[in-house]
């Protein structure tokens, strides 16, 4: 085998997030992979490496592999094998980087392909290289800390089953929602069980570090008033603890601890 495969995390949006080493990988690799959920729809991956691929000194081949979002496990599993051997294929010319949003272990496409190329292909070399998650973008954008001292965080999938989600929130002092999760008003009565509070402080972040980011901070009491659009690439931060609220767009914004207004 001539190539090794490589996970590429791209971060969260801006361009600006990708790491050295991203870019050190992205400018030398021979072929880069990039999924879609649909064939006619951008990649939002491709189009956060644009910049780093036109400082590349030779040409590179781009294979966009479509993997719909279905729960259609058999489906899924036949179109990650296919991708699998397009891997295989051209990993013995050289390096083949799958390109992911965030950080490829976490809730990401690659976690299946990679699993795909490891059990049918274990003659090829794998590598991962992380990158920013939106769970911490998300923090920093809000200004509100994950953890604490002693503090327990969880990361969610907003479509956890609900008796699942109380019993997991229960046990947590900082709750991360992710996939979906503008679904926040529907969760409040779950969190209020699980021993949150109407004063327990809440971040949820649309298109965290893109151009058309939308930051809300405030209580969990005051959610049910937010103007919430729906859109998949969206994170909620819920803390249980009232904490300060420094979060401040630039320009036109307003610091008010629970001020809870868009800012748009
Ligand atoms: C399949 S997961 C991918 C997570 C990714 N691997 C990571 O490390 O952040 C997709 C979810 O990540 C979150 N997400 C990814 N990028 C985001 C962004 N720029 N702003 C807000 N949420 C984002 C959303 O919750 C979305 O539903």
């Amino acid at each position: 085998m001539v190539g090794v495969f490589i996970g590429i995390g791209v971060g969260p949006g801006d361009p600006e997030l990708l790491t050295f080493k991203v870019a050190k990988a992205l400018k030398a690799v021979d072929v880069i992979c990039v999924p879609k959920s649909h064939i006619n729809k951008p990649s939002m991956a491709l189009g956060m490496i644009r910049e780093v691929l036109a400082e590349r000194e030779k040409p590179v081949e781009i294979i966009e592999l479509v993997f719909p979002m279905t729960k259609d496990e058999l489906n899924n599993r036949k179109l990650w094998m296919e991708s699998a051997a397009i891997v295989a294929e051209k990993v013995k010319k050289g390096d083949v980087a799958f390109i992911t949003l965030g950080d490829p272990m976490l809730y990401s496409t690659f976690r299946y392909l990679y699993e795909c190329v490891k059990e049918t292909y274990p003659e090829i070399e794998l590598e991962i290289i992380p990158g920013v998650t939106s769970v911490t973008a998300v923090a920093a954008s809000s200004k509100l800390p994950l953890a604490e001292k002693d503090e327990v965080v969880t990361i969610i999938p907003s479509d956890l089953d609900p008796t699942h989600l109380e019993d997991v929130a229960r046990h947590a002092d900082n709750l991360v929602f992710m996939k979906c999760a503008f679904h926040i008003k529907e969760l409040i009565p779950i969190l209020l069980k699980a021993g949150f509070t109407e004063n327990s402080t809440v971040a949820l972040v649309k298109r965290c570090t893109l151009l058309e980011e939308k930051v809300l901070v405030g209580k969990l009491c005051e959610v049910e008033d937010w103007d919430i659009t729906e859109d998949y690439f969206s994170v909620a931060i819920v803390k249980k603890s009232q904490v300060p609220i420094h979060w401040k767009q630039n320009g036109n914004g307003c610091d008010k601890s629970g001020c809870g207004c868009s800012h748009e």
